[in-house]
């Protein structure tokens, strides 16, 4: 390990279980020396296990609806109290669709649920920064991630109206990374993940054939969670210092490829 967050405070967001993208983190973030505040729904307190993964990195838990200003505001002066100072990186790692979870096809979308999977995975990121902002709980040069996929900008069907919520993500990283940046001297992105295997990944309708297509798609192969969070850690370090407003693939090289020699083989008749 580099000690590349030595000295460093942070809240990570969306860890549910060992699949979680943001559990990987929070491991690779102990391993480098951060201290952090780790938050999740309440709800997602009953079904996952972050008990084991707070323990196993001497955080904290303060549970957090992110779609509730109160629930934020009590998160980041809290975290703020215990981690004994501002705060230098956070991680956005929350997506939910009410119309995949209820089997909604895109075109038969219900409004109620549009809006609420909206507020959760989308509108959640502008919350956190509104509080994080106006409270002026970050450090300069301090780093904001959050977790999109590529459906923002190119159809896969499946995605449903996850692909509208990450397309919308990725705008609010930019248009508040804008101002934060000019302000208070901190970087926003957001980073494009290959599919991976977790509880949200393997919401999406037909995933196992949508991972092997991505993996066989990227000359890298597919990026897992635990390259997602080296990734990320590089994000939060001091190396990344002048990286912001930017949407960052790490994909293993997928999207900028438009056909690789395996999908042309599954197509070529001999
Ligand atoms: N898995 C993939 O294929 C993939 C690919 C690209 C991007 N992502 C993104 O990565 C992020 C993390 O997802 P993951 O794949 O690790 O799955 P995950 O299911 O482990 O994490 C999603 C998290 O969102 C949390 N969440 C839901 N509603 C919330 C609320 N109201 N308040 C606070 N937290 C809430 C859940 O409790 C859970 O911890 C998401 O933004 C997801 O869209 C995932």
């Amino acid at each position: 390990m580099y000690n590349l967050l030595k000295g460093k405070k942070g809240i990570i967001f969306g860890a549910l279980n060992e699949h979680s993208i943001a559990w990987k983190v929070a491991e690779r973030a102990h391993e480098e020396g951060a201290e952090f505040v780790l938050t999740n729904a309440p709800i997602a307190m009953r079904m996952g296990d972050l008990n084991t993964l707070a323990e196993k990195t001497g955080s904290q838990i303060i549970p957090a609806d992110a779609t509730s200003m109160e629930d934020l505001t009590n998160l980041v002066e809290k975290s703020m109290e215990i981690l004994g100072g501002k705060i230098d990186f956070v991680l956005h790692s929350i997506g939910m669709s009410v119309n995949v979870r209820k089997g909604r096809h895109y075109t038969d979308s219900k409004y109620e649920f549009t809006t609420k999977g909206w507020d959760v995975s989308a509108v959640s990121f502008h919350k956190v920064m509104n509080v994080l902002y106006n409270k002026k709980a970050m450090n300069e040069w301090g780093s904001i991630v959050a977790l999109t996929y590529m459906a923002s900008q190119r159809v896969f069907p499946d995605y449903n109206d996850m692909a509208d919520n990450k397309a919308y993500l990725e705008s609010i990283a930019r248009s508040f990374g804008y101002f934060f940046g000019r302000d208070q001297k901190v970087r926003v992105n957001t980073i494009s993940q290959s599919p991976t295997p977790t509880t949200a990944g393997s919401g999406v309708k037909g995933f196992d054939g949508f991972i092997k297509y991505a993996d066989e798609m990227s000359p890298l192969g597919n990026a897992t969670a635990a390259d997602c969070a080296d990734y990320t850690i590089s994000m939060f370090s001091d190396l990344t210092k002048k990286v912001t407003l930017q949407n960052l693939f790490h994909d293993g090289g997928f999207s900028n490829v438009g056909v690789s020699d395996k999908v042309m083989d599954a197509f070529t008749e001999d």
